[in-house]
């Protein structure tokens, strides 16, 4: 991995794609099993097609202080029963360590929550700088009807812990209702003290 500088563009096609990166993730449908609150739903989806949910152009970076990892993540428009396509979302397994996004393409919310149980909903529209603070794990949403684009910023040495979201997902999940997105509390999530 070089030591030097370097640029590269983010290229506006009919898809926005990094005209440098180095790892290309594409998470499915498969890959999100308990995770949609409607689970016939998830499961009849699956069994037509295990579609494509989201897909990540990272630059690789060493995984070391100092170092900023970044890349762009984009959510594809679409539903599982009523709720929005979405990531698995995380804590950062370094949870001291933050991250910038910076919205491209697109509408949606970035759901953040603390191991305490605190829970935040910020929105997404093209231009959007969202900072994620220290401790808050984040999951982002495409509430729209094309990709939601973002790219990300954040310390090389910050990991991700995926664990005990994909026990009982956020605290709150944001679904269609009337044609328009709504937070809702989830029912499956359980506070700290009583997990
Ligand atoms: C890195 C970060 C993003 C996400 C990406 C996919 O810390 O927050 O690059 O990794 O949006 O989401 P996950 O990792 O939750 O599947
Ligand atoms: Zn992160």
């Amino acid at each position: 991995m070089s030591d030097k500088p370097f640029t590269f563009d983010i290229v506006h096609q009919e898809k926005m794609i990094l005209s440098k990166y180095d790892n290309h993730i594409v998470r499915r449908l498969s890959a999100m099993k308990g995770q949609f609150s409607d689970a016939e739903a998830y499961e009849r989806m699956l069994a037509e097609k295990d579609r494509v949910l989201y897909e990540v152009y990272e630059v690789e970076r060493p995984k070391a202080t100092g170092e900023l990892l970044h890349g762009l993540s984009i959510v594809l428009s679409g539903k599982v029963g009523n709720e929005f396509n979405m990531t698995k979302g995380h804590f950062h397994s370094v949870i001291e360590t933050s991250e910038v996004y910076y919205c491209l393409r697109g509408v949606g919310y970035m759901v953040m929550e603390t191991p305490e149980g605190k829970w935040a909903v910020e929105p997404f529209k093209p231009q959007s700088v969202l900072y994620v603070p220290p401790r808050w794990a984040h999951r982002s949403i495409n509430t729209g009807e094309e990709d939601l684009v973002l790219f990300f910023v954040y310390p090389g040495n910050a990991g991700h812990d995926y664990g005990s979201i994909e026990k009982q997902g956020f605290r709150k999940l944001i679904v269609q209702k009337d044609g328009k997105p709504f937070i809702i509390d989830n029912p499956r999530w359980l506070p700290p003290e009583e997990r």
